[in-house]
C-alpha cells in the first residue's frame, strides 16, 4: 500500500489539509484584484496554497500566472521568466504560443518546441538588432494587455519572490511597483519564504515596494485540523492513531506543515496493517530523522561560535516565545549582553538558521531544534 503522507513537493487533493480560510482570504484577494504578500517560513505550505487558488479559479474568467523566481539572478533572467509565463499562460496550442510571443515582446525571439508530455512550450533568445525596445517594461506591461486582450481577469504570481533581493540593481523592485500600481484590474501576489526579507521589503519606507500591498503572513496548521487529515489518513489505509498520539505528534512538530507530514512518513510505516500506532513508534520515527540529519546538523553546529551556539540553546530550549533580550534570558544562556544577543540574531538570520516572528526568533528547522534540545543541551 502507498505511504498516504507526502513531503517536499507541491500537495494537493487528498494530501493538502485545511488551509480553508486561507483559500477563502487569497480568493477575495484575487477577486478584489489586490497586491498581497503573503509569505512564512520555508515549507509552510506557501506554493500548494497559491497553486490550489489557482485551480480553484473559473478558466473562462480567469487567466492565470505563476512565475517561479527561484532560477532568476537579475533583471533578464527575471524578464525571461515573466514573458515565458505569460505567453504559456495565455496560449494552449503551438501556433498560438508563437503568435503570442511575437505579438507581446518586440525584443525578443521565441522558438517553441514540446515538453515530455507534449504541451507547447517556449524559449526565448534575443533579437540584437532591437537593443533599444526596454524589455522589461514590455515584459511588465504585458499582464493588463492581456487582460484587455482576452477579456479575461488576471491574477499574477510571483513565487520565491525573496529571490529579488539578490538581483544586482533594485531595477526590478522598481518597474514593478509602478507598473502594479497602474495594473488596476490585475492581481498580484508575492509570495516568498524569509519572512524577516519579505516584511522589509514593504514594510521598509526607504525600499522600492514600501506599502505597495497589503501582506499575509502564513500561519502554521493547527492541530484539531492534523486530527482529522492524520487519523483518517491512518484509518484509510486500514491503520489506527489516537487523539492523544497525533497531539504529542504535533507538539513536536508545532504544527508545522512539512515536518508533520516529513515525520508522519516513516511513522506509518512503523505500524503494521491492523495495528495501532504508539508513543514509543513516535519516538522511533523521530529518532530515524534526526539519525538521517545528524550529519548535517552537526556540521552546521560546528560552523557557529560559541554565541550563536548559546543563543540557539536557549530558543530551543524555550521556544519562540522567549524574550530573548530580557535579562534573565541573557543570564541563562550566558550570552554576556543584549548586545551580543543582538550579534548572533544578526548572523543567524542571515545564514537562514532562524527567523523572526512577530512575538519573537524562531528556527524553522523543527528537526534541528529537536536535535539541538536532545543531543547540545548542557
Ligand atoms: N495544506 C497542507 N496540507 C498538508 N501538507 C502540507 C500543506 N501545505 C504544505 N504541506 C507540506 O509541506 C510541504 C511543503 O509545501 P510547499 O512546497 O507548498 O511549501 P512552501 O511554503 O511553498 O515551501 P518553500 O518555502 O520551500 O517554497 C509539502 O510537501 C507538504 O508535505
Ligand atoms: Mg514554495
Amino acid at each position: 500500500m502507498k505511504n498516504p503522507f507526502q513531503y517536499g513537493g507541491v500537495v494537493s487533493g487528498e494530501s493538502f489539509c485545511n488551509r480553508t480560510q486561507e483559500v477563502a482570504d487569497l480568493r477575495r484577494a484575487v477577486e478584489n484584484a489586490e497586491k498581497l504578500f503573503v509569505y512564512s517560513e520555508r515549507r509552510l505550505g506557501k506554493t500548494s496554497l497559491i497553486r490550489k487558488v489557482l485551480s480553484e479559479l473559473p478558466e473562462d474568467e480567469y487567466l492565470s500566472v505563476y512565475i517561479d523566481l527561484w532560477p532568476t539572478d537579475g533583471e533578464t533572467s527575471f524578464a525571461l521568466a515573466c514573458a515565458k509565463a505569460f505567453s504559456e499562460a495565455m496560449a494552449t496550442s503551438a501556433d498560438k504560443l508563437l503568435h503570442t510571443a511575437k505579438t507581446f515582446f518586440n525584443r525578443l525571439v521565441p522558438s517553441v518546441t514540446a515538453n515530455d508530455e507534449g504541451r507547447p512550450v517556449v524559449t526565448f533568445g534575443f533579437d540584437q538588432k532591437r537593443p533599444d525596445v526596454p524589455l522589461l517594461e514590455e515584459v511588465l506591461a504585458m499582464p493588463a494587455k492581456a487582460a484587455e486582450k482576452e477579456g479575461k481577469r488576471i491574477v499574477v504570481v510571483f513565487d520565491e519572490f525573496q529571490q529579488i533581493l539578490e538581483y544586482e540593481s533594485d531595477v526590478v523592485e522598481r518597474l514593478l511597483r509602478s507598473s502594479i500600481q497602474h495594473q488596476t484590474n490585475v492581481a498580484y501576489i508575492f509570495c516568498g519564504s524569509r519572512k524577516h526579507l519579505i516584511r522589509q521589503m514593504f514594510m521598509d519606507s526607504r525600499r522600492p515596494m514600501y506599502r505597495s500591498g497589503a501582506h499575509y503572513p502564513l500561519g502554521l496548521i493547527a492541530q484539531e485540523h492534523w486530527q482529522t487529515f492524520i487519523a483518517d489518513k491512518f484509518s484509510g489505509t486500514g491503520k489506527r492513531i489516537g487523539a492523544e498520539t497525533i497531539a504529542a505528534l504535533c507538539r513536536l512538530t508545532e504544527g508545522h506543515p512539512f515536518y508533520t507530514q516529513h515525520l508522519c512518513h516513516p511513522l506509518w510505516e512503523l505500524c503494521d496493517e491492523g495495528g495501532e500506532v504508539t508513543q514509543e513508534m513516535i519516538e522511533r520515527a523521530t529518532q530515524l530523522l534526526l539519525d538521517r540529519e545528524s550529519y548535517a546538523f552537526m556540521n552546521l553546529w560546528d560552523s557557529l561560535a560559541r554565541n550563536p551556539r548559546r543563543f540557539l540553546r536557549g530558543v530551543a530550549a524555550e521556544g519562540s516565545a522567549v524574550q530573548v533580550f530580557s535579562s534573565g534570558f541573557v543570564r541563562k544562556y550566558q550570552m554576556g549582553s543584549s548586545s551580543n544577543v543582538q550579534r548572533a540574531i544578526e548572523l543567524l538570520l542571515k545564514k537562514d538558521i532562524i527567523d523572526k516572528e512577530e512575538g519573537g526568533v524562531v528556527i524553522p528547522d523543527r528537526f534541528f531544534r529537536l536535535w539541538i534540545n536532545r543531543k547540545q543541551q548542557l
